[in-house]
């Protein structure tokens, strides 16, 4: 018998603003054409004054936790990956907690930039497998619009604003059932590239939030042969080829970049998620949203096995495979309180 932590719901919070490219082509020297040539973003959700984090987390939460069955009295941690907390302290997470209204456990944030819910997945995965809580909810949320400078346009063009969360439920399995759930998370960093991707603030350095500074090509490079690097060495890890994989769900911080790692893995655009037309880069958010979209619309199913992959400041980056969902009546070996079909995760 081993613990697996398995997927069992996902859910999304997109604020109801939508800023598209024409529309910052007003404001600033870029087009349309320039920002979907480079990137392949078309639009970007912004929230609105007063709209914090913790409350774009907490829409998600209750979407993920509807979804998977389970009452916020099951819960035992939240795990909320963010780089804009709503205040210093206390935690977004806390205020999750409280806004579902849950009065035990614990929470508490991660900070990972874009790699953000990939290091919330493995941290997540630990507690669990080391029996500390069975159930625990993973959340990627962000305010980035809130750390950008309006003046530069090379960086502003490129994030918006958003939230995904999934549930984890923890069981003992063996046999066929110890491929589903998170196979396993590879997380790396390297603070020596700090320089190439940074906010210019921060409470113990200047007393200000601070802006999204970026060596756009640097980081370009970097990602590249990164995640290249840490996707061979989930395969690897678990004696898989990308053949394998259904679903690549990488960060959505530049098309170009999500398809030279589709090309690497040898899968067709039609087996990517690719969600930043739509979004742009929401930082640690754009995994668990582009899952759950993906869930919802019925392209990822329970079953499917997903492989993760996101980078970001520090630099931070990682992966993640995952088999979505639950053990199926014919293969859920001695998996106890699964239910006999596989849940629908959407
Ligand atoms: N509109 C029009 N022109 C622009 C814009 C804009 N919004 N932004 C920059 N330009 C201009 C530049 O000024 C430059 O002009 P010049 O040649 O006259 O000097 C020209 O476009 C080319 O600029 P580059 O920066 O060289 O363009 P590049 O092809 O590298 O694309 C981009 C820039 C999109 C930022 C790309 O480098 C990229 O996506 N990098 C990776 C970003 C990333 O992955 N970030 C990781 C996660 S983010 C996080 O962790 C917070």
């Amino acid at each position: 018998m081993m613990k697996r932590s398995l997927l069992i719901g996902t859910g999304s919070y997109l604020p109801a603003r939508v800023v598209t490219n024409d529309e910052l082509a007003q404001r600033m020297e870029t087009s349309d054409d320039w920002i979907r040539q480079r990137t392949g973003i078309g639009q970007r959700h912004i929230a609105a004054d007063g709209e914090m984090t913790s409350a774009l987390a907490t829409n998600a939460a209750r979407g993920a936790l509807e979804r998977a069955g389970v009452p916020v009295s099951e819960l035992d941690l939240i795990v909320v990956a963010t780089t804009t907390p709503d205040d210093t302290f206390p935690s977004t997470a806390t205020k999750v907690q409280h806004a579902l209204g849950m009065t035990r456990g614990f929470a508490f944030d991660i900070q990972a930039v874009c790699a953000g819910f990939v290091y919330a997945l493995a941290t997540a995965d630990n507690f669990l497998k080391a029996g500390q809580g069975r159930t625990a909810l993973v959340i990627g949320a962000e305010t980035f619009s809130r750390l950008l400078d309006w003046e530069d346009r090379s960086t502003c063009v490129l994030f918006g604003d958003g939230a995904g969360a999934v549930v984890l439920r923890s069981e003992d399995v063996e046999g066929a059932s110890t491929a589903w759930g998170v196979l396993s998370t590879h997380l790396h960093s390297d603070g020596s590239a700090r320089d190439i991707l940074y906010v210019d603030g921060g409470p113990s350095s200047s007393g200000t939030v601070g802006h999204v500074r970026m060596e756009g090509k640097e980081v370009f490079r970097h990602a590249v042969s990164k995640l290249s690097n840490v996707i061979d060495e989930a395969l690897t890890a678990n004696g898989m080829t990308s053949d394998q994989v259904d679903w690549l769900i990488p960060h959505q911080a530049n098309r170009r970049i999500i398809e030279a790692m589709a090309k690497r893995m040898g899968l067709p655009m039609t087996r990517v998620v690719c969600s930043i037309e739509k979004h742009a880069n929401t930082s640690a958010a754009s995994i668990p949203l582009a899952l759950d979209q993906a869930a919802r619309d019925g392209r990822v199913k329970s079953g499917d096995l997903v492989l993760m992959e996101a980078i970001g400041g520090g630099l931070a980056w990682g992966a993640g495979l995952v088999r979505i969902g639950l053990p199926t009546a014919g293969n859920q070996g001695q998996a106890k309180a699964m239910r006999e079909e596989p849940a629908p995760i959407a």
